[in-house]
């Protein structure tokens, strides 16, 4: 019997780890996470999507030539913002993710969208611990070749200022090395990094630089929904957000009655819910009050009530920086 189906069977009698089998095995080690920068692996199959809601016009592009084809092709109103997505492991451009996303920014003025496919090197292909895996060494020449992309925009007249780049998960990972990619071609930083519940396996461990973290952007914004679990439970970036129970566990995310998949489907809801709360938070106006607290027990007693307050979400001012709780039952979103 193999050791994961041994965790598996075990754990469904005694609960084999916190989130499940799929987080132990990520946790294990079992999984070896290469974080090698000397490979100069080829990702000439990531897809650009690039959306103009307000002129119902969009286009796609392989990594490449897509700086060009966009700048070339279409006549770029440097004031908009330019709100640029990378998903997380296993996504493509038809999953739901995607689609929050086009839903949350396909109403929303003077903005642009870009939705990057990644999944030629991070599907699920090979099975649950080689493509994570593979997923992770390709993390580095990914972000290396979206912060070349972006830097090619940049070059082409786009203003560093009206770069917003968010990730969800191996996504926010992957921003890091964007980030600081971005940087070391053009000096400057994108207006803001917005890192979703950043990948833990593999990452919370790992060398700071691997990380998404503060100082890859003006202003860097972490959300965790599922920390010690599919997400990093390391402080990061200029502020971190905790969302409801510690940032670990979400209010609509249940356990079940079979344990071990019990545990891990919830782990995977948690994970996700922050991408609902931030998509969520596009169409708030004053987004969801966050609290400046030491502890997730001091917050919930009540004890930080007179601590600073500031905005978690899309509207988040970028001034407040720190560990903030929120709680987002107070706003009838589970
Ligand atoms: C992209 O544009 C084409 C028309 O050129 C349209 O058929 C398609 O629905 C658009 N896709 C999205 C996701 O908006
Ligand atoms: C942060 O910015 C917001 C919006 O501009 C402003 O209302 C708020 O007073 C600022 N907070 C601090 C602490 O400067």
């Amino acid at each position: 019997m193999n050791k994961y189906l041994f965790c598996f069977v075990l754990s469904a009698v005694l609960a084999c780890g916190r989130a499940g089998p799929f987080k132990t095995l990520l946790y294990s080690d079992l999984i070896t996470c290469d974080h090698d920068k000397t490979l100069d692996l080829g990702v000439s199959e990531t897809q650009i999507f690039f959306y103009d809601f307000q002129n119902n016009f969009n286009l796609s592009f392989p990594i490449d030539s897509a700086a060009e084809g966009i700048t070339t092709r279409y006549n770029l109103d440097v004031t908009r913002k330019l709100v640029f997505f990378v998903p997380g492991y296993k996504s493509h451009i038809s999953k739901n993710t995607e689609d929050l996303f086009r839903q949350a920014f396909s109403t929303l003025p003077n903005i642009y969208l870009i939705i990057v496919d990644h999944s030629a090197y991070t599907s699920s292909r090979g099975g649950k611990i080689a493509s994570y895996e593979r997923s992770v060494k390709f993390a580095y020449y990914i972000g290396q070749a979206l912060g070349k992309f972006l830097a090619d925009l940049h070059k082409n007249g786009y203003p560093s200022n009206k770069i917003h780049c968010i990730g969800h998960s191996l996504g926010s990972q992957i921003l890091g090395f964007a980030g600081t990619a971005y940087h070391d071609i053009t000096g400057e930083k994108v207006w803001r990094v917005t890192g979703l519940d950043p990948a833990g396996p593999c990452f919370s461990n790992s060398l700071i630089d691997n990380q998404i973290r503060s100082g890859v952007g003006q202003y860097v914004e972490v959300y965790h929904c599922n920390a010690g679990g599919l997400g990093t439970t390391a402080v990061l970036a200029d502020i971190d957000f905790f969302f409801n129970k510690k940032g670990h566990k979400q209010p609509s995310c249940h356990e079940g009655i079979i344990p071990a998949k019990g545990e891990s489907d919830a782990a995977k809801c948690s994970h996700k819910a922050c991408v609902r709360y931030y998509t969520m938070s596009v169409h708030l106006q004053n987004g969801y009050l966050a609290w400046a607290c030491d502890t997730y027990e001091h917050y919930s007693g009540g004890k930080c009530a007179a601590n600073e307050v500031t905005i978690a979400g899309y509207n988040n001012p970028g001034n407040a920086t720190g560990v903030f709780y929120v709680s987002t039952e107070l706003y009838g979103i589970e």
